[in-house]
């Protein structure tokens, strides 16, 4: 992709069309991005340690009455969660497509010999088993999905949850959602970041698609030395990251 291509881009974008989500399982991306899920200086990625252990105390205590139990996480990054809900005795499975996070929170399972499994794996097309007493997908991921893969993924996981078992969604509310779309356009420039490990430019843009009430935030990454500008899945590409109709979700929601 090219200056000129950037230019004549399609604004705004048609929601779904350039991608469904910033590029996760790619193993340089995910490399990258591990780092921020380990940050201590931001709840960007995934929270920080001390907000984690609370939620985790809050789970154990007051949904499973610190008995242990199976518990599926759905798109568990490095297994923060996972690992820590282990350590106090349940059995866990996490499955996330992120090759440095599921390397990452296999290799601290087997360190501490927890009872956890890991799969890398895409949640729209895994197999979620069965008989698990709770089953989660936090931060807001499910607004991440088209309507028919965030149903798709509800109707895997109420198949996978043993009878009087648990569902813990953590959407993002209307509002939150709406705001990410009406942001502006912002740019800064990095010796190496996210996007990238060299130095570059990286241009975002926010859309609000008001029908589909659908928020989506595009990146351009501008390579300092080259002038290129990278696309598609690449781990320094420009991506969409499209957040869904927060009205899937309203019901049954437990908020961490
Ligand atoms: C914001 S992070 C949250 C990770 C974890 N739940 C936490 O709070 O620490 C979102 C995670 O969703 C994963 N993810 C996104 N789409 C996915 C998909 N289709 N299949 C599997 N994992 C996915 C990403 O790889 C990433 O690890």
């Amino acid at each position: 992709m090219t200056l000129s291509d950037l230019i004549n881009r399609t604004s705004p974008p048609v929601p779904f069309l350039e991608g469904d989500n910033i590029p996760w399982h790619e193993p340089a991306f995910s490399q990258r991005m591990l780092k921020e899920h380990l940050s201590q200086d931001h709840d960007l990625a995934s929270r920080r340690s001390h907000k984690i252990d609370k939620q985790v105390q809050w789970i154990n205590q007051e949904l499973l009455s610190s008995k242990p139990a199976k518990i599926l996480e759905l798109a568990c990054g490095p297994g923060l969660y996972t690992n820590r809900l282990a350590a106090l005795g349940h059995e866990c499975v996490g499955i996330d497509y992120s090759p440095a996070s599921i390397a990452h929170a296999s290799e601290h399972a087997k360190q501490d010999s927890l009872a956890c499994t890991y799969l890398q794996q895409d949640i729209r097309e895994a197999d979620y088993g069965k008989g698990f007493r709770l089953v989660m997908l936090i931060y807001g991921q499910l607004n991440v999905f088209t309507s028919s893969h965030a149903q798709k993924i509800l109707t895997k996981a109420h198949a996978a949850l043993a009878d009087n078992a648990l569902l813990i969604l953590e959407p993002h509310t209307f509002s939150a959602v709406e705001k990410i779309g009406n942001q502006g356009p912002s740019w800064y420039s990095a010796e190496s970041g996210l996007f990238s490990d060299k130095p570059h430019l990286c241009l975002e843009e926010h859309f609000w698609d008001a029908p589909s009430q659908t928020a989506a935030i595009r990146f351009f990454i501008i390579d300092v030395a080259t002038a290129a500008v990278f696309s598609g899945i690449k781990p320094c590409g420009k991506s969409v990251a499209l957040l869904a109709k927060p009205s899937l979700v309203q019901s049954n929601v437990c908020r961490l």
